[in-house]
């Protein structure tokens, strides 16, 4: 192996990260703009890249010495998987080390949610608040309730331990579930917490039809990604007040956010925050690199991600 191989990143990571992962190990170039980035590949081995660099057939072709990929995030929907399988580049990303941190946004979003925090803090910085008021902004409990989780990954796992650490009981939805299945959970979902990778199948998992399900005090939340709902369902389930509310961190085709949605009162937006604390993003920065150099230097690093399940056919 070249002892000092080309690796292009695409966000600046942290000073510790390079030092302690990086500079001795690698040629690091920083590229951020999408045509920086396809002229820096064509002598680069390794690439440490965000969820917003699509790393598909165009980027690929422009990178004929690429071997390893490095997802500065857990999910993998930018990335397309078979293309670089077929081309013999290994993957990694971030799993565990930001599950904790996206199973405690989730709790925010929920909290928020459920308690109208939004709502009450732009009447308290309105100037117009009149006093305590027994009337005022009521929200749910949360104790007692039930919570039904989709999607029982690392970080699903982790917010229905928290979510029954906090009184409410938790069921989960799982991939193989078939649709009668499905539906029961979700008549008796009072929370609704989506943790699915976005893949074709769960495309719209929250369609109009298995919305019309919930309950009507329902909180939907989701950490995963936008496209898992059918945004504009959701938003008539909340125009309509069909559900109580919504607590969203991720967008359908972001970073836009319909108009609609941001008029609405009953949900909380978030702008893609879910690993968003110092501690673990700089974490996620440090496995991604450090998995990209471990398979250059030819090892098999914690967090390399299986190869496609269709490649390994023949
Ligand atoms: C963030 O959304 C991630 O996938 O890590």
């Amino acid at each position: 192996m070249n002892p000092r191989p080309k690796i292009v990143i695409t966000h600046p990571l942290t000073p510790r990260v390079l030092r302690e992962e990086l500079d001795a190990k690698a040629r690091v170039v920083l590229a951020t703009r999408r045509a920086t980035i396809l002229r820096e590949l064509r002598d680069a081995e390794g690439l440490v890249s965000l969820l917003t660099v699509r790393v598909d057939e165009e980027l690929l072709r422009a990178a004929p010495r690429l071997r390893a990929v490095g997802n500065v995030a857990v999910g993998l929907d930018n990335i397309d998987l078979q293309a670089c399988a077929r081309r013999g580049i290994r993957v990694v990303n971030t799993p565990r080390v930001l599950t904790r941190a996206t199973a405690e946004l989730a709790l925010a979003l929920l909290l928020a949610a459920a308690r109208r925090l939004p709502e009450g803090e732009r009447l308290a910085r309105s100037g117009k608040w009149k006093g305590w008021d027994p009337d005022q902004l009521h929200g749910l409990d949360l104790r007692g309730r039930h919570a039904v989780i989709a999607g029982p990954g690392q970080i699903g796992t982790e917010f229905g331990r928290i979510l029954r650490a906090l009184g409410l009981t938790v069921e989960f939805i799982s991939r193989a579930e078939s649709e009668p299945r499905v539906r029961a959970k979700l008549r008796r979902a009072q929370v609704l917490s989506l943790h699915m990778p976005l893949q074709p199948e769960s495309r719209h998992w929250l369609s109009a039809s298995r919305l019309a399900c919930l309950p009507g005090d329902a909180i939907v939340v989701n950490t995963a990604r936008g496209p898992v709902i059918d945004e504009a369902a959701l938003i008539r389930a909340l125009r309509s007040r069909r559900i109580f509310a919504a607590g969203l961190d991720v967008y359908e085709r972001e970073p836009r956010i319909p108009r609609a949605l941001r008029a609405l009162q009953n949900v909380v937006l978030l702008p893609h925050l879910g690993s968003s604390t110092r501690e673990t993003r700089e974490a996620m920065a440090r496995a991604a690199a450090s998995g990209v150099v471990a398979v250059l230097a030819g090892r098999s690093p914690w967090n390399l991600v299986k190869t496609p399940v269709r490649e390994r056919r023949h």
